[in-house]
Parts: structure tokens; C-alpha cells; sequence
């Protein structure tokens, strides 16, 4: 079996052909396979594409990543933190449009703390009959995320940012390890959350090797969902006179994930949709089948500022979303706020 073959029959095909196929500007290879994982995503999801709400509750972070402008060294940053009040009046507006995931999104910050989260979640399940939570906020002790669990929480996202040790410490200030990271994705996993790992694409020093190595992870690890999205440069940090990922090459990371662990959920990211005129769209034609559009109270949105340029209004705000909709419908999907849960078992 050559490695095409092997990708449309979901088994992995060796580092050096996996190398290979990224390397190939085939345009006609990469409609083929983008074709085959949009074929695959029908077979498991339907038509559907997936609307979650995000909510990006604080913009204070204690980590210092060389990449994110939330970086605690960025003094530029402006720093909010949304009270219970305005996350819970967030959710229920979000509710009142029918959405039935809400997405917990913030920096690592130590004010709120695990009884304060567990409130929170306690709270939007009481009042938001019938959806699901997703947590995204970092790296926390097992118990946390225990707790976290117990009060109610459905999912977590962690991205991993990079498979490789090495790469990870070129990312990160050495305080920061990709061994916690990854322990803590394990962690979350055993607990039963539905959990999401997820890497940028076109970070400083990646190199192909690394993104056939992201995916032979994805076939270890099994996560329900996976995060990707290219790097886009941030004026505020370390990492501000890298160029940014390819789109090209985060549509073939996405439809090689799509193929290989076919019933992932694959959300097209705002990254994405920020760094190309029609990216998301792109990104559900290469086999994502997630959008995840922004419910943040209006002010904050442009606070919440981890690479330049993100978008936040038109189609990427909760306001837009018969914009997204109509979007969506576009190129033949129906926009879909129920729960949503993830095909992969635990
Ligand atoms: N470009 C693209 N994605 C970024 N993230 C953080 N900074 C950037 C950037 N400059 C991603 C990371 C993080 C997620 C919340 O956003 O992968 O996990």
C-alpha cells in the first residue's frame, strides 16, 4: 500500500512517507485527500458542522509562552476578568440563541480558583438544562481536574502545542514543561473528561518531521478532539518576526487528522480564519466539522489579544451567527448548536 492508500483505509503510514506527502504541492494529491477526509467526516457527523459557544473568561495568565501575547512579560496586555455574573449572563444569552456547548476559555489564573471554577460549572449546568461544558484553562493538579469533573464539567482542552521535548522547550520558558503537559492530557483523559489536545502549525523551528510525528500522537493518544491551528505572529512577543503557518499546510494537517482518527472532532480554528479570506470554510472543506464562535461581552474581545489581528466580530461573534450560518450553507453544511459530543469513545 503506498502511504495515500494507506490514509484513505485510516492506518498510518511511515514517518518518511508521511514526510513526503506533506512535502508534495500535488494540488490535485491534496484535493483528493481533502475530498476523501471531508467524505469521512459525513460518513460519522453528517452534514453537520458544530457552533460552540466561547466565553474567554480572564485575560491574565501566569505562563510566559514565547508565542501568546497574554504572555505575562507582555505589559502591553490588557487584563480583565469576567465575575460569575457576566460568564453566567453570557451562557444564558448564548442559551436563549441555542447553543448547547459553552467553552470556558482563559489564561492560567490563579484567581480563580478550583472551588470558584466548580461554581461556575455547577451553575451553568443548573441553568443551561442540557449542555455541555468545555473547560480550557490550563495546566491544574489531578484533583482540579477531578473536581472540576465531579461538578459537572463535560470537556477539557489542553493543547499539547508540539509533540516533540525538544521543540517544546524552544516555545516555552523553562519553567514550562512538555512532560507536565502531556501528563496533565493523560490525566484528563482518565477521569473521563472528552478531552482535547491540539498543536499550532508554522511555529519558529518546526520542522516536517515534527508534524508526521503530530500525527502518529493523534493515533496514540485518541483524543475526542484536537485543536489546530497555524501560528500567527503577535507584536508583543518574543516570537514577533517569525512568519506565520501556512494555511495550505494546517488544511493538510487537518484532513490527515480527519483521515486517521476519523471520528475527532476538528474545530476550524479563528487562527485559521484570521490568517486567509475564507480559512474556516477551508478548514470544514479539509474535514473540521467545529466552529466556535465568540460570546465574550463585546469590550473584552479585543483584550483578549493572543496573536495580531484575531478576528472576533461578523462570522466568528455569537451576533454573526446567522452570518456563520448562512456561511456554513453555503458549502453545503447546516450549522448545528446541539451538544455535539464526540464519536471517540473513552
Ligand atoms: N498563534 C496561534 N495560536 C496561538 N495560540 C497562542 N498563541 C498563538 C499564536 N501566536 C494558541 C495556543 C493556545 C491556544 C489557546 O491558542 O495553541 O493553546
Amino acid at each position: 500500500m503506498d502511504a495515500i492508500e494507506k490514509l484513505l483505509n485510516s492506518v498510518l503510514p511511515e514517518k518518511k512517507e508521511l514526510i513526503a506527502l506533506l512535502e508534495c504541492d500535488d494540488g490535485e494529491v491534496w484535493e483528493k485527500l481533502f475530498g476523501a477526509a471531508r467524505a469521512v467526516c459525513e460518513k460519522h457527523y453528517g452534514n453537520k458542522v458544530f457552533a460552540r459557544g466561547l466565553i474567554e473568561f480572564t485575560s491574565y495568565c501566569k505562563n510566559d509562552c514565547f508565542y501568546c501575547g497574554l504572555r505575562r512579560s507582555n505589559s502591553k496586555a490588557q487584563r480583565y476578568r469576567l465575575s460569575f455574573g457576566e460568564i453566567l449572563e453570557r451562557c444564558e444569552s448564548g442559551y436563549a440563541l441555542g447553543f448547547r456547548t459553552f467553552v470556558l476559555q482563559g489564561g492560567e489564573d490563579g484567581y480563580f480558583d478550583d472551588e470558584s471554577i466548580c461554581r461556575i460549572v455547577r451553575e451553568i449546568k443548573r441553568r443551561c438544562w442540557g449542555c455541555a461544558v468545555t473547560l480550557s484553562l490550563g495546566e491544574r493538579p489531578t484533583d482540579s481536574f477531578k473536581a472540576f469533573f465531579d461538578a459537572g464539567a463535560d470537556r477539557y482542552l489542553l493543547r499539547h502545542e508540539t509533540v516533540s521535548a525538544r521543540h517544546y522547550a524552544l516555545l516555552h520558558p523553562p519553567e514550562m514543561s512538555y512532560a507536565a503537559r502531556i501528563d496533565c492530557l493523560y490525566a484528563l483523559k482518565a477521569i473521563g473528561f472528552q478531552t482535547g489536545c491540539g498543536f499550532m502549525v508554522g511555529t519558529p523551528f518546526q520542522t516536517t518531521e515534527m508534524l508526521a510525528d503530530e500525527l502518529a500522537f493523534l493515533t496514540q493518544f485518541k483524543p475526542h478532539m484536537a485543536g489546530i491551528g497555524p501560528f500567527l505572529p503577535h507584536r508583543d512577543t518574543p516570537f514577533k518576526d517569525f512568519g506565520g503557518g501556512s494555511v495550505q499546510t494546517t488544511l493538510k494537517m487537518l484532513a490527515l487528522s480527519r483521515l486517521l482518527c476519523p471520528e475527532i472532532l476538528l474545530p476550524a480554528t479563528t487562527a485559521l480564519g484570521t490568517a486567509a479570506a475564507g480559512g474556516r470554510e477551508r478548514g470544514i472543506l479539509a474535514g473540521a466539522n467545529v466552529v466556535m464562535p465568540n460570546l465574550s461581552p463585546a469590550s473584552c474581545r479585543e483584550k483578549y489579544s493572543i496573536y495580531d489581528n484575531k478576528l472576533n466580530m461578523g462570522a466568528e461573534s455569537s451576533e454573526g451567527l446567522a452570518e456563520l450560518a448562512a456561511r456554513m450553507k453555503k458549502i453545503g453544511r447546516v450549522l448545528a448548536t446541539c451538544r455535539g459530543d464526540s464519536l471517540v469513545k473513552n
